[in-house]
């Protein structure tokens, strides 16, 4: 018996919008013949089973969190047999050469060519300036590498469609199947 392909779809969020990207992501790539788990970074305890990976952290600081490096670092010796698939959320790509200085300053390239990493995404993220707290608002405004102030992004930029296409073309490059479970369906 075939056995689908079991994708991870993990990520290290700070305020929940990256997670919900992951989640978004299991529900696209779940459209496909294949079994698929969205779980924080932290929370994962072993990842030999899986066929590929999908892998996401939001920016802080202009880099990656610190939980999705030491995800990395626990599970490398897995995680380089397998295809895996890199996105970052952040606000500096809604700036003019925002994506560009995102793939150029915010993916740690030495940490990517270890891995088996077909490709990387920049998506627009979440800011809620009411949701952090004076510490994060102090280092965001004394760190952010943008041309704008960082308030003026206090918005919900995620591009729902942009991230749909970018799961159905990993699940196109993964040779997935699309399927369709007859959910009793009453059509007349
Ligand atoms: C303390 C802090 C620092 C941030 N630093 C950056 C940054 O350097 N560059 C950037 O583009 N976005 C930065 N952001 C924006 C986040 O990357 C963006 O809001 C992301 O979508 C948050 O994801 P999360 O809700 O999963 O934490 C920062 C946000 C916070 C709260």
């Amino acid at each position: 018996m075939i056995t689908a392909m079991k994708v991870l779809v993990a990520y290290a969020s700070a305020h929940g919008s990256t997670a919900e990207v992951g989640h978004f992501l299991k529900r696209v790539l779940s459209a496909y013949d294949t079994q698929v788990s969205a779980l924080n970074v932290s929370a994962v305890e072993a990842v030999w089973e899986y066929d590929a990976f999908v892998l996401g952290s939001a920016i802080q600081d202009g880099m990656w969190l610190h939980a999705m490096f030491q995800f990395i670092e626990r599970f490398r010796t897995d995680l380089v047999r397998k295809p895996c698939y890199m996105w970052i959320n952040c606000v500096r790509v809604i700036e003019p050469d925002g994506y560009e200085h995102a793939m150029k300053h915010y993916i740690h390239q030495p940490t990517i060519e270890t891995l088996n990493v077909r490709e990387v995404a920049v998506f627009a993220g979440k800011l809620s300036l009411e949701t952090i707290d004076w510490n994060e608002r102090w280092l965001l405004s004394l760190r952010y590498d943008g041309s704008e102030r960082p308030g003026t992004f206090n918005k919900d930029f995620r591009n729902w469609e942009v991230i749909a296409a970018w799961g159905n073309k990993i699940a196109r490059e993964l040779g997935l199947a699309p399927t369709f479970e007859g959910e009793n369906i009453v059509y007349k």
